[in-house]
């Protein structure tokens, strides 16, 4: 390249993103509202132990957990499936356990998404053998075309198409998680929809 010539910027190699918004922040919390009620009529008076699992359920573990009243305790558990893709191994490892016992507790597993059901079907036959009292599922979202494994959730706060979402814990390679709301995301130069089992 001759001397008196500038080098261009490097077209970036990030391949063009863009949300679309699916389910906004404000419905998000009403529906939680919605749920804490729910969960709460069904077990009045007891004390309630929320098992979230890093790090997709966090924001819906801390929202629910708020609009609960009465004794709520939580803890959180880690498994990995999904791995920088979008895809599903079909896999789950166990990467941090519980800190607790939860023997003869009445333990809600709290979840970002329900997919194939891999994840939950692992976790809830590890739980089933500790004893709790009684085990449910709350999921913040369910995609019931992609499930293989046969787990269903017994509160849930909106069932979804069959597309990739992101948000509201969410991610695409770790990113994405902070959004108040849930998206579609859109990928390359024609902004495409992600397909959720590629
Ligand atoms: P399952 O084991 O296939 O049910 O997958 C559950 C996990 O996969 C969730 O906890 C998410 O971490 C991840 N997952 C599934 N679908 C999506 C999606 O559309 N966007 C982001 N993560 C997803
Ligand atoms: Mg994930």
């Amino acid at each position: 390249m001759p001397l008196h010539k500038k080098a261009r910027p490097q077209a970036t190699r990030t391949p063009r993103e863009r949300v679309r918004v699916l389910i906004t922040g404000a419905r998000i919390q009403k529906r939680i509202q919605a749920l804490a009620r729910e969960i709460r009529k069904d077990f009045p008076g007891e004390p309630l132990h929320l098992i979230s699992v890093l790090k997709g359920g966090v924001f819906f573990l801390t929202d629910l957990a708020r609009s609960i009243p009465g004794e709520v305790s939580f803890d959180f558990i880690a498994v990995s499936s999904y791995g920088q893709k979008t895809h599903s191994s079909g896999q789950v490892r166990l990467t941090r356990d519980l800190d607790s016992s939860i023997e003869g507790k009445t333990v809600i597993v709290v979840e970002d998404i329900l997919d194939t059901g891999m994840t939950l079907q692992y976790l809830l036959r590890l739980f089933q053998q500790r004893k709790p009292k009684h085990l449910r599922v709350a999921v913040l979202l369910d995609k019931p075309e992609r499930r293989i494994a046969a787990v269903r959730a017994d509160y849930v706060g909106f069932s979804i198409p069959n597309e990739f979402v992101v948000g509201y814990g969410l991610d695409y390679a770790e990113r994405y998680r902070n959004l108040p709301y849930v998206g579609i995301l859109l990928l390359g130069p024609g902004l495409k929809k992600k397909p959720a089992e590629d």
